[in-house]
């Protein structure tokens, strides 16, 4: 099992960590060190998304690396928590979802591994994004700690680093959006091209930019954050255990 953390997930405590591996692959390097250890009964590996101290911004996180990386360790299972902004109704701070679907608008991106050595058989299958069966573990072990979680959503993944304008989310909201965050995308896809089952876990944040009155800050989006990561390691540890 790979976890990649996001934004308030950049450690993991409670790891009892039997080796911390500092990989190259043929696409650069990942964005930190991994760190391996047990939960539970389970060996995983961890890979904070934005580095070690968030200083890799969305879009100049090396996705291509980091997936591979975790593949090199012999990874299957990706579960991806991702910090959100929630647009739709049942989407307010402090809620968690699975998404099934998203929709990609980041541009400039290294998309795909197979961008220099391409051929037809590349064209890879991504009509359901997400693995249903490692959604179905997230959602089982939602049902087993008793955590209300959104059992599917529309990821909207956009450039950042800023945040978006509030005609922006009203377009969002129109496309079919929940939730809008900076980093599913081309993760996602890249998972996808390396045969791993990935499943994102969300955590709204804050309502997205125009749905709530006032500024958006990152205090609050940080305070609110705490609450939700706890609700998550709590979740992993109980798809580790199913
Ligand atoms: N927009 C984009 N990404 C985010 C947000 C948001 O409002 N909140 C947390 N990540």
């Amino acid at each position: 099992m790979g976890i990649i953390g996001g934004s308030g997930l950049s450690r993991y405590p409670e790891l009892v960590v039997s080796d911390v591996v500092v990989l190259d692959t043929p696409y650069g390097k990942p964005s930190a060190a991994i760190t391996i250890g047990k939960l539970g009964q389970s060996e995983v590996a961890f890979l904070p998304r934005h580095g070690d101290n968030h200083a890799i911004a969305p879009h100049k996180i090396n996705y291509r690396a980091n997936i591979h990386a975790l593949s090199q360790l012999g990874v299957t299972d990706i579960i991806a928590v991702a910090a959100v902004g929630g647009i739709t109704a049942d989407f307010g701070p402090g809620a968690l979802a699975v998404p099934d679907q998203l929709i990609d608008y980041t541009y400039g991106r290294e998309q795909s591994f197979y961008s220099d050595d391409f051929s037809v058989d590349k064209h890879i299958d991504f009509t359901w994004p997400y693995t249903e069966s490692l959604r179905q573990n997230i959602l089982q072990a939602a049902t087993t700690k008793q955590l209300k979680v959104i059992a599917g959503a529309t990821y909207g993944a956009v450039q950042g680093p800023r945040l978006e304008t509030a005609a922006e989310i009203r377009r969002m909201a129109q496309d079919g959006c929940d939730m809008v965050g900076m980093t599913g995308m081309p993760e996602a896809y890249l998972a996808r091209e390396l045969e791993l089952n990935y499943a994102t876990l969300a955590v709204v944040a804050n309502w997205a930019a125009g749905i709530a009155e006032g500024e958006l800050t990152m205090q609050q989006i940080s305070e609110t954050l705490v609450d939700g990561i706890d609700n998550i390691r709590l979740l992993i540890a109980g798809v580790i255990a199913l």
